[in-house]
């Protein structure tokens, strides 16, 4: 029954865009799989790893939208809401009128999850000190209004620095996780979510749900988070519901596997990819 409910319903994936090193032809063929505006938007990237991340983004949710709602690749038309939020524009296919999507990169990784009958919401983050930033403390300083006392007293109880750094980014993914599945953006005062910890990260590869969420001081039960490290990235899912999958698995794809079953949407164009390889990998202070 489970395992039934995993298939018909949830979708997560992730896919490494720091051991993608695609070549002129694999960026053409990308670029040709995607509507013309997010093709420009991605252009635009100073850095490989943004526009890797962005056109992965796209690729994966694509994919997605043509494996769930048979809708033929070349017809999917996305739109975004005024607050940036991918959303599907094609008539709906009966089963698919309550799908949501919602994708995240951050440091190595691009994920997706996606829902057939709740509200979704991702982030990624990975475990790493914060680039440009002098000292974790200082860090910190920076981000005090974001948390509740009671958060930053989670995120203090680590041992180490870095536990702490483990913790802030916790609570981070499951605040930006809350706010994208509303899909509200920026501007959404994140002060008024305060997350209770109930249980520790699990070990790599597993998934949690049991912490709990107040908004304004009420406490929310229509809402569940799922946790879930990748490598040393934290990932959160919040969703709209109080019986959500247990452990869903968060699937690595390979670029030949995102573009099975694509179908291009525009003729090649070999300056667009010339342009991409010229581009360098990432700031130089970014590891
Ligand atoms: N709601 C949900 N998803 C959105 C969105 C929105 N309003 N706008 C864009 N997205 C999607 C897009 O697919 C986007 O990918 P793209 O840029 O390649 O098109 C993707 O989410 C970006 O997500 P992520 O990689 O996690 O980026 P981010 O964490 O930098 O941005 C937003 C998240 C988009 C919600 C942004 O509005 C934001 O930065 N909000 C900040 C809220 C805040 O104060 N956070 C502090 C937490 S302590
Ligand atoms: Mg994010």
């Amino acid at each position: 029954m489970r395992i039934s409910r995993l298939v018909m319903t949830s979708t997560r994936w992730a896919f490494n865009t720091r051991q993608w090193e695609p070549t002129v032809s694999d960026w053409v063929k990308a670029s040709q799989c995607i509507q013309s505006e997010e093709k420009e938007r991605i252009g635009k990237f100073v850095f490989k790893k943004d526009a890797k991340s962005s056109m992965i983004g796209r690729l994966m949710l694509r994919k997605m939208l043509h494996r769930r709602t048979k809708i033929p690749y070349a017809d999917i038309k996305l739109g975004r809401t005024e607050k940036g939020k991918p959303y599907l524009m094609n008539n709906t296919p009966e089963g698919c009128e309550k799908l949501s999507f919602n994708v995240s990169h951050h440091g190595d990784y691009v994920v997706l999850a996606a829902e057939t009958f709740t509200d979704v919401g991702i982030d990624v983050m990975k475990l790493e000190t914060p680039v440009g930033a002098n000292s974790i403390s200082d860090f910190f300083h920076t981000m005090r209004r974001q948390f509740t006392q009671d958060e930053w007293v989670y995120i203090k109880s680590g041992k180490t620095e870095q536990d702490q750094l483990g913790n802030f980014y916790r609570l981070w993914c499951l605040k930006e996780s809350y706010v994208k599945a509303l899909g509200v953006g920026i501007g959404f005062e994140v002060k008024r979510l305060n997350f209770l910890i109930k249980s520790d990260l699990p070990s790599v590869g597993q998934t949690i749900d049991t912490t709990q969420l107040e908004v304004d001081g009420q406490f929310t039960i229509h809402w569940t988070f799922e946790e879930t490290l990748l490598d040393n990235h934290c990932i959160a899912v919040a969703e709209t519901s109080s019986n959500p999958v247990k452990n869903p698995f968060f699937e690595v794809l390979t670029f030949n596997q995102l573009l099975e079953d694509s179908n291009p949407l525009s003729d090649p164009d070999q300056k667009y990819g010339e342009e991409f390889i010229k581009k360098p990998e990432r700031p130089k202070l970014q590891r």
